[in-house]
Parts: C-alpha cells; sequence; structure tokens
C-alpha cells in the first residue's frame, strides 16, 4: 500500500475527476478554434495525467511541452527561489499557449513560470489548473481556467505526491489531520 488509508479519506473520485477535466476542456475549447495550434506547458512533475487526459478532449491542433521548476523557501513569507530545472524546447512566439498545473498554492511557481513565457511573446498566455488552493495565494496570480477550488489541505494522487509516491493513484485523497 503506498499511503495510510487511515491518515486520509477520500477527496475526488476517478469520476469527479474526469468531470473536473471535461469542465477545463469545455473552457478551452470555447475559446480556441480548430485553427489556433495550441501549446500546451505542462509543469513536471505533478501536471502529466492532466495534461495527458486534457490533450485528449480538446479539439484544437495541440503541441505539448513541459517545463520543471523547483520551489525553495516555500514556508517563507519572502518571494521564494524559483529554479527552473528544465526549460521549454519549442519557441513560444506567435503561439496560443496554455500553462497546465495540477495544484495552484502560494502560486510561486506559476508566477516564475508565467513571467518567463510573457517575456517570450506568446500571441496569448493561459494558466489551467484541475486545481486550485486560492486561500494561500502568497502572490497575485490569476489561473483563466480551473476545475475546482479547494480548501488548504495535503491532497494526494493523480500526480500529486507524498514524497514522489501516491502520483499513480488514479482518485484524489486528502491528509485528515494536517500536522
Ligand atoms: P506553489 O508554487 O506554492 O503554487 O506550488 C505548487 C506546487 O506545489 C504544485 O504544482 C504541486 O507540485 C505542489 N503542491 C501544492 N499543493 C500540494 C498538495 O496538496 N499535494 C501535493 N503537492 C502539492
Ligand atoms: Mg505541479
Amino acid at each position: 500500500m503506498q499511503f495510510d488509508e487511515r491518515q486520509f479519506h477520500p477527496f475526488l473520485t476517478e469520476k469527479e475527476i474526469s468531470t473536473l477535466v471535461d469542465s477545463l476542456a469545455e473552457k478551452i475549447n470555447a475559446d480556441f478554434g480548430i485553427n489556433d495550434r495550441l501549446l500546451l506547458v505542462g509543469v513536471l512533475k505533478g501536471a502529466f495525467p492532466v495534461m495527458a487526459d486534457l490533450i485528449r478532449r480538446l479539439h484544437s491542433d495541440v503541441e505539448v511541452d513541459f517545463v520543471r521548476a523547483a520551489n525553495h523557501g516555500k514556508s517563507l513569507q519572502g518571494p521564494g527561489t524559483v529554479t527552473l530545472l528544465k526549460d521549454i524546447s519549442v519557441d513560444v512566439k506567435n503561439r496560443h499557449v496554455i500553462i497546465v498545473e495540477e495544484i495552484i498554492d502560494s502560486g510561486r511557481t506559476l508566477q516564475f513560470l508565467h513571467d518567463r513565457l510573457k517575456a517570450a511573446k506568446p500571441l496569448s498566455l493561459k494558466i489551467a489548473t484541475l486545481l486550485d488552493k486560492k486561500s494561500k495565494r502568497l502572490v497575485n496570480l490569476h489561473a483563466d481556467y480551473v476545475g475546482k477550488v479547494v480548501d488548504d489541505q495535503f491532497l494526494i494522487g493523480y500526480g500529486l505526491d507524498l514524497e514522489e509516491k501516491c502520483r499513480n493513484l488514479p482518485e484524489i485523497h486528502a491528509l485528515k489531520y494536517p500536522n
């Protein structure tokens, strides 16, 4: 067993996650045309399941790429330091770009990635996230496509990890007693 079931309770079933991804795709499909050649940039590692499920629901031509960032100083109130461990390998200039995340917490990681991609002059730049811990935001960052706003709690499964485990759980579980 990957996690102690006594410490977690079921939070979102596979079906519920699927419905949230449907809603993300519906909004994106409404905003972009078939010929818009979207570039989806997934934030590793956690975003790969939602990325895989999302692209299969999109009607536009889709290209995918991935970035990986590390957020040091998460508990600090200061600006924190986000470093890039893997950059994108596609020219975003004149492309419609959507950054794809599984969850936003402080927003620091995405603010860093958003500013970096913005500087490369995309035609448009949006943020899609399956989950949003909106109350935890430490920076002014707005997500354009949000599956579900969630309370401040520790979640695992569907890409979300507990020290690198549990990403492969098909459903999402929440920690009962945050310490
Ligand atoms: P931020 O820079 O504080 O917004 O951090 C966002 C990243 O922290 C996400 O992409 C996740 O990788 C990770 N994260 C945030 N909340 C959780 C959680 O509840 N479980 C697992 N990982 C999380
Ligand atoms: Mg992530």
